[in-house]
């Protein structure tokens, strides 16, 4: 059967979007040079267009983590495919994600990380599904809320489709 994609955040509301939290970030990091954390694959497109509007001195790096759950639900067990190749110790770090739903994939990668002792640590996603957390998670910037509706595009897949959508659609099966 064919997906239906409804469109609930357009291509012009996300650059809007990502160009303001890029300013926040701009002025908060000032001269403190941070590591920007991708968390893959789903923050490749935001973290590309959100470091292309900072205005500061910035590092790159990515973590690829493969979260065991059925479907599309995360169950918190994280495998580990790819680490850091920066050296996170004493560094200001910002962690970029694409969507934080239940918040257990991120917890386990917040505390991973916080053992190799960074000088900050903070987060930032474009999408917060508020209402799925099952976990308390502290978040620093925060683009868009959205309802608990499964989304694509911007980076986000379905069975690995609809990632180079420039858009946010649900997808109704
Ligand atoms: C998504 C998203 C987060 C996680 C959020 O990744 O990028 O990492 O799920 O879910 P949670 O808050 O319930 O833990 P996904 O597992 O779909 O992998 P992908 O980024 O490689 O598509």
């Amino acid at each position: 059967m064919k997906d239906k994609l409804k469109i609930i955040i357009g291509k012009q509301a996300l650059k809007k979007g990502v160009k303001e939290l890029a300013h926040k970030i701009s002025n908060d990091y000032k001269d403190k040079d941070p590591v920007l954390v991708g968390i893959l694959k789903g923050s490749f497109i935001f973290m590309a267009d959100l470091v292309r509007e900072l205005q500061i001195p910035h590092k790159v790096d990515f973590i690829s983590v493969a979260s065991y759950g059925s479907g599309k639900c995360a169950s918190g067990v994280v495998r580990w495919l790819k680490d850091l190749s920066i050296n996170i110790e004493d560094k200001h770090v910002i962690i970029v994600e694409d969507i934080i739903d239940s918040g257990l994939t991120l917890n386990y990668i917040r505390n991973n990380l916080l053992t190799r002792n960074p000088k900050s640590l903070k987060i930032v996603t474009l999408l917060n599904k508020r209402r799925r957390r099952k976990i308390k998670i502290p978040l620093r910037y925060v683009g868009f809320f959205i309802a608990n509706r499964f989304v694509v595009g911007y980076g986000l897949d379905y069975n690995e489709k609809y990632r180079n959508l420039p858009y946010i659609a649900q997808l109704k099966e």
